[in-house]
């Protein structure tokens, strides 16, 4: 059955194109049309929604899967130069792993002529945790995660860069500092043994969150506990990688007792907790079926 769409601006509602379709033409394909017809930017620029502010349309979805007829209206948005994620994520990742790094082996560049070998042991665990960390985010953005974006806006590697980069030099300058006061032995082992508990369930939810999705697919499933006995936090809350995530860098402040590390803390568990409240609203949403007892982030709390 023919029939034929309008495609609008998001920003002024200004009338762009009619495109012809079929209930079984895909978003991509009216991408495709439009790459075609009006001279639309490459395909990982164009945004289409239907209603201004409404969920981004995915490429693979059907026009009769979103249930939409003849006449219906979809907004364009350029979304404006592309890059990559996996570049986004490689370059936002090595940063503050050589950042770090490089103010721990040079530390004289920052506070002068230092005697290293003063440094205590809680300094020198906090390198090589920082670095396990990071180097293990690279490891997975490289060969664990199976992302269903190929790009972001350029404009955003800025933004996450920022983030990172500083604030691994904003902990390095506290933890390195030739005046830093290391905790307690108590302190430090059980701050070390969260910061291992958490990275090793991080990677946990990160494998299992993998082997919802079929290779070169962007389907998205319910997650579920494995046999793996890390994943059993899928039964309490919908983003368990971001609970231990928040859980290592507790650790991470608890072992070096620093007010820098706790501020790095609270600000990605601000971050992690609102995408985690977005994320289980959204499969809420998506999954009829969805279990009820399940918090976003934190179990029984949030
Ligand atoms: N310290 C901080 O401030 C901070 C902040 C953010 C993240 N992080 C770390 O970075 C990690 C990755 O972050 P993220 O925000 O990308 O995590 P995420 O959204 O949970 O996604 C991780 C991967 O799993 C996929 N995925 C998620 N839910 C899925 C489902 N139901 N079915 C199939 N695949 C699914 C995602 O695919 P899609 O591409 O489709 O989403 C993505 O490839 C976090 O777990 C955390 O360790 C740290």
């Amino acid at each position: 059955m023919a029939m034929e769409i309008q495609i609008l601006t998001a920003k002024s509602s200004k009338y762009l194109a009619n495109v012809n379709v079929k209930p079984s033409t895909t978003i991509k394909e009216i991408k495709e049309e439009l790459l075609k017809t009006m001279k639309a930017p490459s395909l990982e620029r164009q945004c289409l929604r239907l209603d201004v502010k409404g969920k981004v349309l995915s490429d693979s979805e059907t026009l009769q899967s979103l249930n939409i007829t003849d006449g219906t209206k979809l907004y364009y948005k350029d979304l404006g130069p592309q890059i990559s994620w996996k570049t986004v994520f490689l370059v936002e990742y090595a940063g503050p792993l050589f950042l770090y790094l490089w103010i721990y082996q040079r530390p004289w560049i920052f506070y002068g002529s230092i005697d290293t070998s003063k440094y205590d042991t809680a300094v020198h665990v906090a390198a090589i945790c920082w670095a396990v960390h990071y180097a293990k985010r690279l490891y997975e953005t490289l060969f664990v995660h199976r992302f269903s974006h190929a790009t972001m806006p350029f404009r955003n590697l800025f933004k996450n860069c920022s983030y990172y980069w500083l604030f691994a030099m904003y902990v390095a300058y506290h933890v390195n500092h030739p005046l830093y006061t290391a905790p307690s032995c108590l302190k430090f082992c059980t701050g070390l043994t969260l910061f291992t508990l958490c990275e090793l369930g991080n990677l946990s939810t990160h494998l299992a969150l993998r082997n919802l999705r079929p290779p070169g697919t962007t389907v998205r499933k319910i997650p579920v506990a494995t046999d793996n006995p890390f994943t059993v936090l899928f039964n309490f809350v919908s983003c368990p990688n971001y609970t231990y995530e928040i859980g290592s860098w507790i650790g991470f402040t608890i072992m070096t007792s620093c007010l820098s590390a706790a501020v790095f803390t609270a600000a990605g568990a601000y971050q992690m907790t609102v995408w985690a409240l977005g994320k289980h609203k959204a499969y809420k949403k998506e999954f009829s079926q969805y279990p009820k007892s399940r918090k976003a982030v934190f179990p029984f709390i949030l």
